[in-house]
Order: C-alpha cells, then structure tokens, then sequence
C-alpha cells in the first residue's frame, strides 16, 4: 500500500500543516504503508495557462514536475493533502496544483478507487471551509475521502508531539490504511461521483471532437 503525502505550506520545516500531514503518514507506515511527502514549494509547477491541449491529449504539455507529481499519486493507493489557511483559502501554491487537476484528472475521474485525507490549520478561522473545499477537490477526481484533521493554532511555533491535532493525525492515518485495506465505501460520495458523471456525459459528448482523448477515455470505460 502506498500514500503520497502533500504540504501546501512554504514553510516547510516550520509548517504546522506539514507536522499534520506527516503525522498522517506516519501513523499509515506504522499500519503497513509505504509513504512519500512532498512539500509543494519543492515541486516546480507552473500556471495552468488553459491552452486546453490537455482534454485532446490525456497530459500536460508543460516541462515541470506536474505529470511525474500525477504519475505517483496515479501509481498510489492513498493521498493525503494539507493547506494553511491563506486569507480565508488554500495557499495560492497549492492552488495552481488544483488547476493543473482540472484536464483528464477531473474530467475523467482518474482517481477512482484511491483514498484521499485532508488537512487544513488556521491562526483563527477558516479551517473547516478550507478543509472542506480539499475534501471537496480529491472528491471531484474520483477519490472518496475518509476524513479531516481541521485546526485553529493561535500560538507561534511548532505543535507538540502531544498535542491534540497531532493525536486526530495519527487516527486519521489509521482511518485511511483500514479504508483502503477494506475498500470502504461512502455512499454519498460516491453518489456524487456518479451526479458528476450523469451531468459531464453531456460535456464530454458536446466536446467529442476538441476534447479527443477525454472522448476516448469516456468511451473505454462505458460511460457514454
Ligand atoms: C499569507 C497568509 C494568510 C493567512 N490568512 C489567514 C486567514 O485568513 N485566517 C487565519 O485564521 N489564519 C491565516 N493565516 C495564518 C495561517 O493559516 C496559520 O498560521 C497556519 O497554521 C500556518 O500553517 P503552516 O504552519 O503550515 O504554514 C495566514 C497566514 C499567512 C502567511
């Protein structure tokens, strides 16, 4: 079993959101995982600039590391995905991740059958609405999530191995390894995959000649 681990903090090592995210992991390993974390800030993404080539060819067309972020966590059972809140929002580098999703991943449901986790740490406010909108987004490629750690950390500094968001980080590795081991399943997200699919049948058909390849992947899977 494999979960890819993603901080969408530029600090790093001083990240609180990257201490959840790992505990994430962490707990995962000790359940049998093998884990992979990646800092946003280290992965070179560019803006998507919709030059739409994408829904023709079933990839980016950009050189940076956007396709082999996406062939990891295509070869991944499980991905857990954190953000600090930025002005009521997800950091705007996690943001352009967001958007790269936007061709095949979303449209094409590519992450069908994997298990997502979300983690989203605020100064004061805005945690559950940032934290809901991640879930929201892995949710919309396909994947079903098992959960969130949401937290307002008022004070500087780093969290304590005891504290309490780092204890609902290790629960929610747990969660994440036994979804995948049973092959959980959550109705009402999967209803909405299905309400996605019902809805973008008429917007993959209208595009059938432009979007070729999202055409194409439609067809093979039977979805039309
Ligand atoms: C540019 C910026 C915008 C922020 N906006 C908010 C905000 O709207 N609401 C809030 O409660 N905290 C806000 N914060 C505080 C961070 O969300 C909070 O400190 C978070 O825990 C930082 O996570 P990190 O340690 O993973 O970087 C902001 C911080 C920065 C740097």
């Amino acid at each position: 079993m494999k979960i890819i681990g993603i901080n969408g903090s530029p600090r790093k090592s001083q990240s609180r959101t990257g201490q959840l995210v790992q505990e994430v992991l962490n707990s995962a390993r000790t359940a049998g995982a093998e884990t992979e974390y990646f800092n946003i800030t280290d992965v070179k993404l560019n803006f998507c600039f919709a030059c739409g080539k994408c829904h023709e060819v079933g990839y980016c067309i950009q050189k940076d590391d956007f396709e082999s972020l996406m062939d990891k966590i295509m070869a991944a059972d499980g991905l857990v995905v954190g953000s600090p809140v930025y002005i009521y929002q997800i950091t705007a580098q996690l943001k352009v991740w967001v958007d790269r999703l936007g061709g095949p991943t979303i449209h094409c449901q590519k992450l069908l059958g994997k298990y997502g986790a979300v983690v989203a740490t605020s100064g004061s406010a805005g945690e559950n609405e940032t934290a809901q909108y991640l879930e929201s987004t892995l949710i919309n490629t396909g994947m079903q999530c098992v959960g969130r750690v949401a937290g307002s950390i008022e004070v500087d500094g780093l969290l304590t191995p005891d504290s309490s968001l780092m204890q609902y980080a290790k629960e929610l590795g747990l969660s994440l390894v036994r979804a995948i081991e049973n092959k959980q399943e959550f109705p009402e997200q999967i209803q909405a995959h299905q309400q996605f699919k019902e809805y973008f049948r008429y917007v993959i058909l209208q595009q059938k000649e432009a979007w070729n390849w999202e055409y194409k992947y439609w067809q093979e899977k039977g979805w039309l």
